[in-house]
């Protein structure tokens, strides 16, 4: 009745958002009742030609395409972590771009333990099914606070103390998000939507979205690492490489929070989810692929066919970080270490990265032992045959 109110005088900022998240929230993506996605889909109607300025009539097509993905038969990782959503409209310049992502990150981990922690205290009535026992919980909180407050850049680390229960931390974290950048409360709200109400899909989004956004910083820090090296900015590119293991490296921990998720639940609920698989990442395979040339064979596999943007590219031919070292040391204009400097670098995002891959494989393994994957492959045994896999492999070379 809402939605159909709504188009009498479609005006796009007035859409009401909150109350859609709210209903998809209280039956699950995968449950929308005809009626509503009826209606959903003429309002997507109205909206193309509603009142209101282009960016909020934007916002509006991309939060029904999200709401709407399995009705339209485009549901798949990008449309389940809402990741259009999710990225700020305007990316900003890259200095500025490593302290957004930190930020955000933070904001989606004070996000999902304010659920935790006021579901535990009965606050919240979302997702009911399945809740975690109190230690779970506790356990949930030690990890998801080490991690976001590593990475936030704004709040001036207000949750380190020690506090005397879980009411006064959930105080805590329901300030802290009230302090958060403008903006940030609408994209948290409309960027979590379940395909079904069973509790741990909470955490489980929200950590992929943090991933993602680790990705995506890492992708912008490898293309400007070529562009510094292409430019002979030797010290520059390294700085970037540098980075590139920093920000990896402090998102490990986030793998020991999703650990937490309880077996049965994510087995429930990933019923649903059939379809969407971070193998579909583009900014993991950007990121891959502007390092070093992947190995053909891996580029005519799920891996990269689950990405036909990113493969497209790769076929065409990328410039990546390793090429661009290449060509730098054989210019010889550079400083007489930086040969040394930029192999040992690559030789941390390397080892930084095995990291990454073996802690997901453990994971999966734990979480999902020997099924298939949601991203058609064969799952676990595929995890384990990607982790010999190099990332500055060059492009001439016969192995991974
Ligand atoms: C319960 C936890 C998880 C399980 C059981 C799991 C399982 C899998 C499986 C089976 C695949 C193979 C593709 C497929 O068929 O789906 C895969 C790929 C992948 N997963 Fe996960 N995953 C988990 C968590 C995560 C998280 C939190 C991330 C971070 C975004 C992630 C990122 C990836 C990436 C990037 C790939 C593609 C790897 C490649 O193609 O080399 N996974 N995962």
């Amino acid at each position: 009745m809402e939605l159909d109110s709504w188009q009498q005088s479609p005006l796009a900022e007035e859409f009401p958002y909150a109350n859609v998240v709210r209903y998809v929230r209280s039956v699950g993506k995968h449950f929308l009742a005809t009626p509503v996605v009826e209606a959903l889909v003429r309002a997507r109607a109205a909206g193309t030609g509603a009142a209101g300025d282009d960016t909020a009539r934007d916002h509006l097509r991309r939060f029904l395409s999200v709401v709407l993905d399995k009705h339209d038969g485009t549901y798949d990782y990008t449309t389940y972590t809402a990741l259009d959503l999710l990225r700020p409209r305007q990316a900003p310049p890259l200095q500025e771009f490593e302290d957004e992502v930190g930020t955000r990150i933070a904001f989606l981990l004070y996000d999902a333990l304010a659920f935790e922690s006021g579901a535990a205290l009965g606050h919240r009535s979302q997702l009911p099914c399945m809740r975690p026992s109190p230690e779970v919980v506790e356990k949930r909180l030690r990890h998801g606070l080490r991690v976001a407050v590593e990475m936030d850049m704004l709040s001036g680390k207000p949750l380190t103390p020690k506090v005397s229960g879980l009411q006064e931390r959930f105080d805590q974290l329901t300030e802290v998000i009230e302090t958060a950048p403008s903006g940030m409360a609408s994209r948290l709200d409309q960027t979590l939507m379940p395909v079904y109400v069973i509790h741990d899909e909470y955490l489980f989004i929200r950590v992929l979205q943090s991933f993602e956004s680790i990705f995506e910083c890492l992708a912008r820090l490898a293309s400007e690492a070529i562009r510094r090296l292409e430019a002979r900015d030797a010290e520059e590119a390294l700085r970037s490489l540098s980075a590139i293991s920093r920000v990896l490296s402090g998102g490990l921990p986030l793998f020991s929070l999703l650990a937490t998720m309880q077996r049965e639940s994510f087995e429930f609920f990933r019923k649903f989810t059939e379809g969407a698989s971070a193998i579909q990442s583009v900014n993991y395979k950007t990121f891959e692929a502007l390092c070093g040339t992947p190995a053909p064979e891996r580029v005519e596999s799920p891996a990269f066919r689950s990405v036909p943007q990113v493969r497209g590219r790769v076929l065409e031919s990328m410039t990546t970080v390793r090429g661009a070292a290449d060509a730098l040391i054989a210019s010889r204009a550079h400083e007489p270490d930086v040969g040394a400097r930029l192999a040992r670098e690559m030789a941390q995002i390397e080892a930084v990265h095995q990291r990454w891959k073996r802690t997901h494989y453990r994971l999966a393994v734990r979480m999902i032992g020997s099924v298939s994957g949601t991203g058609y492959t064969e799952g676990t045994p595929y995890l384990r045959s990607v982790i010999d896999n190099r990332l500055f492999r060059r492009a001439e070379e016969t192995t991974h």
